[in-house]
């Protein structure tokens, strides 16, 4: 089977300097899900029809490009549905099948595509076919009285009684290509949008005595296409309710499907539970026994086996071990490692930062470029200083020390093995081992010192 992917022009209607296809639906361009889709079909050759938006399309497909079959036709100017796929015709091979996918077409699943792909015992010309509530913008399917398709009629070139009707092309075909090909030369543009018409074939097939079948889709929300803005919302909610859907029946416990965000790969293990207003980006996986709390952003990590994320945490590009309890209002990231049964508090910063087993950073702390031993309690407001205005700095502070409420730790330091550092220490020097480093102006009262009075009027 030939594949042939829409892709071309700007997308004027969606008033974005963004080419359309490369808006994303669930953190993937709506493009590199058509393409994903259309590789599962194992076709022989994937054409996608691009113009000015050539570089950044290729550029996006990359991870998908290393695969040979996919080749790009450049439309100079888009002229029209069928002069895009006119331009790819000389390229396909007429020995098989051609099948024509929309870019802006994303969610459409591989099961729908290879019902519309079974082998039709003669020549056929099939056209994937919905039944919608809102129809506007969409060709209207004229059938005729053997329930075959007359005619596609284009919503700017439909009567009224036309668009009444509810069962709209979802613009996928498939077609014998040798007859395609011949039917290409027929189209024209005497319509009202003077564009070269894709569905205008029906009519050349019709004349041709090839039956036009309708298969009709039987779930329509996979074949919604995106033009603007607002559809383009419509369709990641109905993405992001199918993702929640499926996670649950496979055991994802979901507090609210319709607040629930996924862009990209999540995997998960048994009893997991996420409240509401959760985003996950990238890659993200979830062992055994995790919550997550209302409102966190979880990208590129792993949460271990019954840690607990609460409210309104932001981690990103870290790794959480087991039975860990952060947030809430917590932030990690880059390359933040937290091991086992350790707590990161509210208003806790942490970067580039190992925290080892058993160890606590509770309250509006900031590590950043730290190593963090076992055991270790880092108090309330504690400040890794690992910027010099030149280079990042490293603090080592290690296993069971203790570091007072309100440090400063100057880096490069380090806390040796079981020392304490004093409350309010602005630490510059390495503390050593067993002891306890304090450095604090000394305090001082004053005996019966009154307050200054105001300039009081007299
Ligand atoms: C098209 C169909 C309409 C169908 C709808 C389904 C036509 C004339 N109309 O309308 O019957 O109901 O899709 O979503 O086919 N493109 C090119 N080159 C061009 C023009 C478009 O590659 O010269 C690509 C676009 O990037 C887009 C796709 O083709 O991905 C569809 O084009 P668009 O202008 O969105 O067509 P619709 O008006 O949605
Ligand atoms: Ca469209």
């Amino acid at each position: 089977m030939n594949i042939v992917i829409l892709a071309a022009g700007k997308g004027s209607r969606m008033k974005s300097t963004l080419t359309k296809v490369l808006h994303h639906i669930g953190g993937k361009a709506m493009i590199y899900r058509v393409v994903e889709t259309a590789l599962i079909l194992n076709p022989k050759k994937i054409f996608i029809v691009v113009s000015e938006n050539k570089n950044e399309i290729q550029h996006e497909l990359k991870p998908l490009s290393q695969n040979s079959r996919i080749v790009y036709i450049d439309q100079k100017d888009t002229l029209g549905t069928g002069h895009a796929v006119m331009i790819a015709a000389p390229l396909l091979d007429s020995s098989c099948d051609t099948l024509v996918l929309y870019g802006d077409v994303p969610l459409v699943s591989s099961d729908s595509l290879k019902i519309l792909c079974k082998k039709s015992e003669s020549p056929t010309l099939k056209v994937l076919t919905a039944i919608v509530e809102e129809q506007t913008g969409y060709g209207r399917i004229i059938r005729n009285s053997n329930n075959l398709i007359n005619k596609c009629v284009e919503e700017k070139d439909a009567s009224k009684q036309e668009k009444s009707i509810n069962e709209i092309n979802t613009g996928i075909i498939l077609a014998p290509t040798e007859s395609l090909k011949i039917w290409l030369e027929r189209i024209d543009n005497n319509n009202e949008q003077n564009e070269y018409y894709l569905p205008q074939i029906i009519l050349h097939a019709n004349a041709d005595k090839i039956p036009v079948v309708p298969i009709l889709i039987q779930d329509s929300e996979e074949i919604l296409g995106v033009n603007s803005l607002l559809q383009k919302t419509k369709v990641e909610r109905i993405f992001q309710k199918k993702c929640a859907v499926s996670f649950m029946e496979q055991g994802l416990e979901i507090f609210d499907i319709d607040r629930f965000d996924v862009r990209g790969t999540l995997t998960f293990d048994t009893n997991v539970k996420i409240d509401i207003g959760c985003v996950f980006i990238g890659n993200v996986s979830i062992g055994k026994g995790v919550i997550i709390e209302p409102y966190c952003i979880i990208k590129n990590s792993s949460v271990g086996n019954y840690s607990k994320i609460k409210a309104f945490s932001h981690i990103e590009n870290s790794l959480i071990g087991e039975n860990s309890n952060i947030g809430p209002y917590s932030r990690l990231r880059l390359n933040s490692v937290i091991k086992n049964n350790c707590k990161i508090g509210n208003f806790v910063e942490t970067k580039n930062t190992e925290l080892n087993d058993n160890s606590k950073v509770n309250h509006l702390s900031y590590m950043g470029d730290a190593k963090i031993g076992k055991n270790v309690n880092i108090g309330a407001g504690t400040i890794t200083c690992n910027y010099d205005g030149n280079e990042k700095h490293e603090t080592i502070i290690e296993d069971d020390s203790f570091i007072g409420s309100n440090s400063e730790l100057i880096a490069p330091v380090k806390i040796k093995k079981g020392a304490i550092v004093g409350a309010g220490t602005t630490l510059s020097k390495d503390a050593p081992e067993n002891s306890l480093t304090v450095r604090r102006a000394k305090q001082t009262s004053f005996n019966g010192w009154k307050k200054s009075k105001k300039n009081k009027k007299k």
